[in-house]
């Protein structure tokens, strides 16, 4: 057999859900099980890349094979993933990152001192914006293949794109979680994949790691034809 198709490439995937502590023993976190993004690293991992896998609070056994980096927060997932991008040549961002974070940490476990309680929340760092505004200020060659995944309700194709261009990735995956069989925790996905110039493929119901292969299929595809340019 030939060299792997991604032999000599490095891939950043980010899995899982963050967690963002309110108190030593609670936290806001969200069902993100890592499945999508363990899929990711095992497809990449088996063509050849070499993978770091940084993920937050998952459910699913980690892939062996792969640097796996362990994060609680956004801010620990977003450092993390920052100072990786000038070795990064594709990056794929599968985790569900909490938009907000509590102002305030509390140091001991709170207590129950009054009927109701107002958290207040503040917006988290937006990964995959800041993976893109970085990309965007680097020459082309030094310039990593970006995938984002967008996790929709209503009107998938619209918010898809929305995130495509506002985060200035290369392909967004995009899973319409309201359907049975897609999108946080399940063993299957239902994914359409979009690109700058509007869908590229609608797979139907398929195992995370079936979608995985097919995503990496169409990442190859597309960085070989950037080298053509
Ligand atoms: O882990 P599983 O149980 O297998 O479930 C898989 C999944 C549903 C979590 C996965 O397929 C998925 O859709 N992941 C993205 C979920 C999400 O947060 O989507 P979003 O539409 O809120 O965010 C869009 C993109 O921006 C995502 O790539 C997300 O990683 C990124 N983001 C979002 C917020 C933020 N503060 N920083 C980010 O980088």
């Amino acid at each position: 057999a030939g060299p792997k198709p991604l032999s000599g490439q490095r891939l950043v995937v980010t899995a899982g859900g963050t967690v963002e502590r309110i108190d030593p023993v609670r936290y806001i976190t969200n069902d993100s099980s890592g499945k999508m993004g363990f899929a990711i690293a095992e497809a990449a991992r088996d063509r050849g890349a070499e993978v770091t896998l940084i993920c937050g609070k998952t459910e699913a056994p980690v892939p062996n094979g792969v640097l796996v980096v362990k994060v609680d927060s956004a801010i620990q997932m977003h450092d993390e993933v920052m100072k990786r991008l000038p070795d990064a040549d594709i990056v794929v961002k599968a985790a569900a990152v909490a938009d907000y974070r509590p102002l305030h940490r509390a140091e001991h476990k709170m207590k129950k001192t009054s009927e109701s309680l107002t958290l207040e929340l503040v917006r988290n760092p937006d990964i995959l914006q800041a993976v893109g505004e970085w990309k965007s200020g680097q020459p082309l060659k030094d310039k990593p293949f970006v995938v984002g995944f967008a996790a929709e309700t209503t009107d998938v194709e619209k918010h898809a794109m929305d995130k495509l261009n506002r985060k200035k990735c290369d392909l967004i995956v995009a899973n319409d979680i309201t359907e049975a069989g897609a999108g946080f925790g399940t063993e299957t996905n239902i994914v359409t994949v979009y690109g700058a110039e509007g869908p590229v493929e609608q797979l139907p119901q398929m195992i995370k790691r079936a979608v995985a292969e097919r995503l990496m299929d169409i990442v190859l595809s597309r960085m070989n034809r950037g080298k053509e340019q």
